[in-house]
């Protein structure tokens, strides 16, 4: 598979083509950003972790029957994909409230939830992802159909189930995490897309309570590739 031109540079990732137009190749950049790109950084190493990481937990998800985009790890910085259309939402499932849900509604952080919690931003970074509700993807065809939403929705609560457990088994509390969809561009079926990372998850040590996730970046504690090295040896 021959790698092609740029297709697309987001802030973490780079997307080339290949000689099938229904495959492309996931570059996982060391950029780290927070804020909508307000705070900017290069963490040495963190693009290696994340496409590890991320290839064991996709190819896990893979195995409990939720398709992902991923077709295989290439080498230490790129992921063989499926193309797909993403669906411009970004879908957040949160077992323990901290960040962004405890600033907009005044919950205390680090409360549990009664049980996860899912929303939806609308990914739009001049908008700075604004919280969306069910009814707007489906008013401006985010999404094209409630049945489709549903499934997707489905789909989030059976990826925290498992990844809770599986995180659980090597003394990590799964926070909360972000998933992106989109649809295939060989036979437009959902596919689970992106990546799940400490980038995209938040991740506490279960006795400790130390930050494992790019909180670490986010509020200035340090140490971030060690952080990220943690969840990759565990
Ligand atoms: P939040 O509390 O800032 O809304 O973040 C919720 C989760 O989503 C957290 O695990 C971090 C992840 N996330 C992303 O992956 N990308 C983003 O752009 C944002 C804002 C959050």
């Amino acid at each position: 598979m021959k790698k092609g031109k740029k297709l697309y540079e987001g802030k973490a990732k780079i997307i080339y083509t290949t000689t099938d137009k229904n495959l492309v190749i996931q570059y996982f950049k060391d950029d780290a950003t927070a804020f909508n790109n307000l705070k900017k950084s290069k963490i040495e190493g963190k693009g290696v972790l994340n496409n590890r990481i991320s290839e064991h937990i996709l190819n896990n998800i893979n195995q409990i029957g939720i398709k992902t985009h991923l077709i295989k790890r290439l080498n230490m910085r790129e992921q063989l994909i499926e193309l797909c259309e993403i669906f411009p939402v970004e879908f957040i499932v949160r077992n323990i409230a901290t960040g962004s849900l405890t600033k907009r509604l005044g919950i205390a952080d680090g409360a549990v939830l009664k049980k996860p919690l899912i929303e939806f931003s609308y990914k739009n970074d001049d908008l700075g992802d604004p919280v969306v509700s069910k009814e707007h993807i489906l008013e401006f065809g985010w999404v094209d159909n409630p049945e489709t939403l549903d499934a997707i929705i489905y789909k989030c609560f059976r990826i925290n189930d498992f990844m809770q457990g599986m995180f659980r088994g090597v003394n990590i509390k799964l926070v909360d995490f972000k998933l992106e969809f989109g649809r295939s561009t060989i036979d437009r079926k959902i596919l689970l897309a992106d990546e799940i990372s400490p980038d995209t998850c938040r991740l506490w040590d279960v006795s400790s309570e130390k930050k494992l996730d790019k909180d670490r970046f986010r509020k200035d504690l340090g140490n971030i590739i060690q952080a990220y090295q943690e969840v990759a040896r565990r």
